[in-house]
């Protein structure tokens, strides 16, 4: 079984990724945050800093791409593959409105025959590139009724890996995720498939093992982000001491301010990160509100020390 870092737009960027594998080893795969495809290869700094080679060593690191322009989405796929990455993942999940009020990420999924298309020009363009594609998609736009035709579509094309987060579109993050849509997919698609959605513990990660014995991987988002020491442990290790999350935790403010060049924009991204990981200590909340309420980077450190050393 292998153990992925969910693609988290604003918080797992390569600051996150370095700092996560330097301090808790084991990953097994970074999903990177999505680039959004344009006619032609187009990259903004921040996106340039993302996908630098550099910025991405030490562990496997997959870039997601966005869009319904299969001729700019065959185009970033080469340029990416030739930095040096052998898997491109496509983001045919993103829930948000204003990507997929135009037919992109979940909204993709709304349409399988567009869809279909799209894949059609994505596979052909690339033939003979040797390039891994893989996809994370969720279960539908709207409804489930397009369940046996997205299956009948991603069966036709040779996806290294598809990754299932079982929710519609439309339900964004809410409610349980869809375990008996996520089994039809596992019974009926030819590729390895990856579960995604709610993992929290490592009795979530024993329970989707025990029931889907075939798995190829489980990627988690939120829970890692909560539990940084979620996938040491699912693969046997020992528990983090708080000691252990402490330093992880200022370590990523400091790659976070010199990634940003700005201790107060840094903050912004860390008070994003313990909207997650309170969820490790009990009876936080004065502390997170503490943490929340920091308006400059001396008040921020003293909170973050208050919750660390007051609460176990
Ligand atoms: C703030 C945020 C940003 C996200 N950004 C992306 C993204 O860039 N690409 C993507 O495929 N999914 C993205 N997702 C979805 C996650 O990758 C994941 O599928 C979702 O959070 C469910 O998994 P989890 O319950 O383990 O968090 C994002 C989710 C959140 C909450």
């Amino acid at each position: 079984m292998l153990f992925y870092c969910a693609p988290m737009e604003g918080i797992t960027g390569y600051p996150y990724r370095n700092t996560h594998n330097k301090m808790f080893p084991g990953t097994d795969r970074y999903y990177m945050p999505f680039l959004s495809v344009h006619p032609e290869v187009t990259l903004s700094k921040k996106e340039k800093k993302e996908i630098n080679p550099e910025n991405n060593r030490d562990y496997v690191s997959i870039p997601q791409i966005l869009g319904n322009n299969a001729e700019g989405a065959a185009k970033y796929a080469i340029f990416l593959k030739n930095l040096g990455y052998n898997e491109i993942n496509i983001n045919a999940g993103c829930p948000s409105k204003t990507v997929t009020s135009k037919h992109k990420g979940a909204g993709m999924l709304d349409d399988p025959y567009m869809f279909d298309k799209f894949l059609n020009e994505l596979f052909t363009r690339l033939d003979g590139s040797d390039i891994n594609i893989s996809l994370k998609t969720r279960i539908g736009m709207r409804e489930k009724e397009n369940i046996p035709d997205l299956i009948k579509v991603y069966n036709k094309y040779p996806f290294c890996e598809v990754i299932i987060h079982p929710r519609l579109g439309t339900d964004q993050y809410k409610g349980s995720p869809d375990m008996d849509s996520f089994d039809i997919f596992y019974k009926k698609l030819i590729h390895p498939v990856c579960y995604n959605g709610d993992i929290k513990t490592t009795d979530d990660i024993e329970k989707i093992v025990s029931r889907y014995p075939k798995l190829h991987a489980i990627m988690t988002g939120r829970g890692l982000l909560a539990d940084p020491c979620l996938i040491v442990k699912a693969k046997g290790g020992d528990d983090a001491s708080m000691k252990h999350i402490e330093s992880y935790t200022r370590e990523l403010y400091k790659a976070w301010t010199n990634d940003m060049q700005s201790p107060d924009m840094a903050m912004l991204r860390m008070k994003e990160l313990w909207t997650y990981q309170k969820a490790l200590f009990e009876h936080s909340e004065k502390y997170i509100k503490e943490i929340m309420k920091a308006r400059s980077p001396e008040a921020y450190n003293s909170a973050v020390y208050a919750i660390f050393h007051s609460l176990k």
